[in-house]
C-alpha cells in the first residue's frame, strides 16, 4: 500500500498557500507549511528532512506588492525568488525523490496572429511570447528549465479568483480600479482548480498543465456577473490598452490558454472543471450566500 501522503507547502504565508492548506485540512490530509527561503539550500534540505513530505507544493515566489510593477524595480530579488529559489527547491526535491507541484503562471503569452481573440488558445508546448514584464520573463525562463526535472508538475494559473474579496483576488483588483480594460482572458477559479491540483499531485503527474477554467471571459463580463450576483449598485468605467499603458510600469499579459490537456487528464480521475462563465456564476453565488458584498 502506498504511504499516506504528507504535504509540505512552500511559501506558507502566501495567499494561494493559505487556500491550499485549508483545502487539504478539509480533506483530512496531513499538511505542513514552511516559510524557509527556497534559495537557502541547507535550510531547504533541513526542512525536508524534518517534515519528510511525500509531496511538496510550491506556492512561493515574488508576485510584487501592490502588483507586478514591483518586480521591474527589484530585479535581483525577483531573480533570487522566482529563478534561483524555485530551481533550487526543484533540484533538492529531485535529489530526494519527492514529487513537486509548482504553482506557476500562464501570464507568459499574449494574443498574436495565430492566437487572436476568439481563436485557439495557447498550448503547453507553445513557446512563451510575452516578455512585457520582468515577472513574466522570469517565470517563462524558469519553466523552460524546470520542465526537465522528472519529478515536477507545473500548473499555470492565470488571474486567480477566490470566493471572497481578498485583495489578491482578480475580481477585487479590477472592481477597485478606476478604469479597466475589456479583453477576454483565461482565469483560474481556485474553488474549481485547487482540488484538481491535489488530485494531480496525489497521482504524481508531471509536466506542464495550463491550469485555468476552460474558455475565456472579458473584464466586462466578469464585472457584469459581479453586479448581478454580488453588488447590484456596482458601476465601472473602461479604458483602452493604450490608455492603460500610461498608468502601469510593466506590461500585462492577455491571452487564452487551451485546457484540453488538463480536462483530458482530470477526466481519468472523474473530475470536471466548469467553463469559465459557469464557474464565475458559481463563485459569485457562493460569495452572495456567504454575505460577501
Ligand atoms: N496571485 C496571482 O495573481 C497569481 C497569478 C498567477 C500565478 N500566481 C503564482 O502563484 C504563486 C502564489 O501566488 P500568491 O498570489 O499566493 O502570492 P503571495 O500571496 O505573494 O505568496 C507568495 C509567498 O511566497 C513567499 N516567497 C517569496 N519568495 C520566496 C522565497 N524565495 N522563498 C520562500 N518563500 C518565498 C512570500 O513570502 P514573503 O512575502 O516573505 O517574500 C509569500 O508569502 C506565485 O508563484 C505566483 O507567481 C499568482
Amino acid at each position: 500500500m502506498a504511504a499516506k501522503p504528507v504535504f509540505l507547502i512552500w511559501g506558507g504565508e502566501g495567499w494561494v498557500a493559505g487556500h491550499l492548506k485549508t483545502l487539504l485540512e478539509s480533506q483530512g490530509k496531513e499538511v505542513h507549511t514552511t516559510t524557509v527561503r527556497m534559495q537557502n539550500r541547507e535550510a531547504v534540505i533541513a526542512e525536508i528532512e524534518k517534515v519528510k513530505p511525500t509531496h511538496i507544493l510550491n506556492a512561493a515566489g515574488s508576485t510584487g506588492r501592490p502588483n507586478v510593477d514591483w518586480c521591474e524595480d527589484h530585479k535581483e530579488d525577483t531573480i533570487r525568488n522566482n529563478v534561483i529559489g524555485t530551481l533550487n527547491l526543484a533540484d533538492v526535491a529531485f535529489l530526494k525523490g519527492i514529487h513537486l507541484t509548482v504553482f506557476a503562471t500562464g501570464c507568459i503569452y499574449a494574443y498574436n496572429e495565430s492566437h487572436p481573440i476568439g481563436g485557439p488558445g495557447f498550448l503547453e508546448t507553445d513557446k512563451a511570447n510575452f516578455d512585457g514584464s520582468f515577472y513574466s520573463e522570469t517565470k517563462a525562463h524558469v519553466e523552460e528549465v524546470m520542465k526537465h526535472y522528472p519529478n515536477v508538475l507545473v500548473l499555470r494559473l492565470r488571474m486567480p479568483v477566490s470566493d471572497d474579496l481578498h485583495s489578491r483576488n482578480f475580481v477585487t483588483k479590477i472592481a477597485k480600479y478606476e478604469r479597466v480594460v475589456d479583453i477576454p482572458n483565461s482565469n483560474t477559479i481556485l474553488h474549481d482548480l485547487l482540488p484538481a491540483a491535489v488530485l494531480l499531485a496525489e497521482h504524481k503527474d508531471t509536466g506542464i498543465y495550463n491550469f485555468t477554467n476552460p474558455g475565456a471571459i472579458s473584464h466586462n463580463e466578469v464585472l457584469a456577473l459581479f453586479k448581478e450576483y454580488v453588488r447590484p449598485d456596482f458601476t465601472w468605467k473602461n479604458f483602452t490598452l493604450e490608455e492603460q499603458a500610461k498608468v502601469i510600469k510593466a506590461g500585462r499579459s492577455n491571452c487564452k490558454l487551451d485546457t484540453t490537456k488538463l480536462e483530458t487528464k482530470l477526466k481519468e480521475y472523474g473530475y470536471t472543471v466548469p467553463e469559465i462563465h459557469e464557474a464565475y456564476k458559481g463563485c459569485f453565488q457562493r460569495m452572495a450566500a456567504a454575505g460577501v458584498k
